[in-house]
């Protein structure tokens, strides 16, 4: 018999995990507290732009023309409890109000509710990204809580899955790393992973610290990389150099690789921001706060280049935003999303409109959630029109749609043909060839 997981938790990392545990065979039961979510969801849609995920889901959900069937829906916490021989925990962990630190309050609620159904030999599986050691001590809270005892185990899988490739990374992970405390654990998992493991994933297999661990310090180092390069731009910027090119040419070392050194406006969304700051607050709980010091720099480097683009499009329509209408294309935290949570873009485009800038926002799938959180900004159907009449167009988020923009239509429609690309996108032999005034981060004006 083929194992019946749950995933707890419907956001993008459970929504993404339950519909690749269907495609992997699985029967799988959903688990969310949100009924709206569960609605939309059992109907075969997702709350959330994410390339394929639709489409997977829908082959999956049962009650769909055509679908196999495995994949259902619920709010309830007995029904999960009874349904799974594996649950994965994938609730989020956003970072506490006024703290650094992590809020672990879902993770910790989602135990608290599901333990007590765990009346049979399970294995409970955390995804979420926590503080290390929160592992151990959920791993007695449930065999406190679970009328299995020991026998409702724990073991941590940290999802390494990047916002636009979600599904391709869940399906064939680039690495599979389990924290698990018996031999059991680990075989449970090696069952649920047969499909990517037959398909040479690695399996890398540890304790419960390193497994938290994993997680936060790939993310710091992705980090690093990207605040070296930003880093690097703001010396460009100072000397006349071109840090494109810097990037490149010391890509080609492989020790160093070429990727996540593009410099612009920095890295923004609900990860990579949150950990940096929740594994610095962690540190310091641990009495080791010296070592993850220079995470704070990157953190700061981060945040500067939102201003220094602020800065640059104030010098570009000539020293002040009263009475300037700038046009910004993106609004999203990258490509190929929807999600604007601690977006560079929308931080640009808020600061600007504060400073008495009339602000107009394009992007292609944010519109909706910018709209949400930045109500009182100005939004344009399309590109074009937010180019209307613009002092100045900034370039914040990499979408094709933007790279394909024809500089010459869009030169007719704006104001001025002024340019800022904040992330390095854009060709600029094109847009200067158009008459525009093409500036970017890190590059020389010529
Ligand atoms: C990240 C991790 O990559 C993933 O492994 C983890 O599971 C979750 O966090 P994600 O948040 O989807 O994934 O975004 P990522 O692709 O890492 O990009 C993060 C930010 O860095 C984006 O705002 C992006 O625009 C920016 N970035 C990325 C750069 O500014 N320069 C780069 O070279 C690369």
């Amino acid at each position: 018999m083929p194992l019946k997981i749950t995933v707890i938790g419907t956001g993008y990392l459970g929504a993404t995990h339950a519909a690749a545990m269907a495609e992997l065979g699985f029967e799988v039961l959903g688990l969310d507290i949100v009924p709206e979510k569960i609605e939309m969801l059992s109907r075969g849609e997702v709350p959330l732009y994410e390339p394929g995920l639709e489409e997977l889901l829908r082959k999956h959900v049962a009650g769909l023309p055509g679908s196999s069937g495995r994949l259902r829906f619920t709010t309830s916490w007995e029904e999960a409890g009874a349904f799974g021989d594996v649950h994965f925990v994938c609730v989020n962990t956003p970072q506490k109000h006024g703290e650094y630190a992590c809020d672990m309050s879902y993770v910790d609620s989602a135990f608290e509710s599901l333990a007590p159904h765990l009346t049979r030999p399970t294995l409970v599986v955390g995804k979420s990204t926590v503080p290390v050691g929160s592992a151990a001590r959920l791993a007695k809270r449930l065999a406190e809580l679970a009328p299995a005892g020991e026998e409702a185990e724990l073991a941590w899988n940290p999802e390494f899955l990047r916002e636009g490739f979600a599904v391709q990374d869940t399906l064939h992970p680039d690495r599979l790393v389990v924290g698990v405390a018996s031999e059991r654990a680990e075989s449970l998992l090696r069952e649920v992973y047969a499909t990517p493991l037959a398909e040479g994933s690695p399996w890398v297999v540890m304790d419960y610290p390193t497994a938290e661990l994993v997680k936060t310090a790939a993310n710091s180092f992705l980090a690093t990389k990207i605040s070296f390069i930003n880093a690097m731009a703001e010396i460009c910027e100072a000397a006349d150099g071109d840090v494109v090119k810097l990037a490149e040419a010391i890509g080609h070392d492989e020790r160093i690789g070429k990727k996540f050194l593009r410099a612009g406006v920095g890295f923004g969304g609900g990860c990579l921001p949150k950990d940096l700051r929740a594994f610095m607050a962690r540190a310091g709980e641990l009495g080791a706060d010296q070592a993850l010091t220079f995470l704070r720099e990157i953190d700061s480097i981060n945040m500067r280049r939102r201003g220094h683009m602020v800065e640059l499009a104030r010098e570009a329509v000539g020293g002040g935003f009263l009475g300037k209408r700038v046009a910004v294309l993106g609004a999203t935290f990258k490509p190929d999303s929807d999600d604007v949570r601690d977006s560079p873009a929308l931080n640009v485009a808020g600061q600007i409109h504060l400073q008495g800038g009339q602000v107009t926002v394009y992007d292609p799938k944010g519109m909706e959630n910018a709209r949400r959180v930045f109500p009182t900004l100005g939004y344009a159907p399309t590109a074009l029109d937010a180019a209307r009449g613009a002092d100045v167009v900034l370039h914040l988020t990499e979408w094709r749609e933007f790279r394909e923009l024809d500089p010459a239509t869009l030169g007719e429609v704006a104001a001025h043909r002024r340019i800022l690309d904040g992330r390095n996108a854009l060709d600029p032999e094109l847009w200067r060839k158009a008459g525009w005034t093409y500036r970017a981060l890190g590059r020389p004006r010529a």
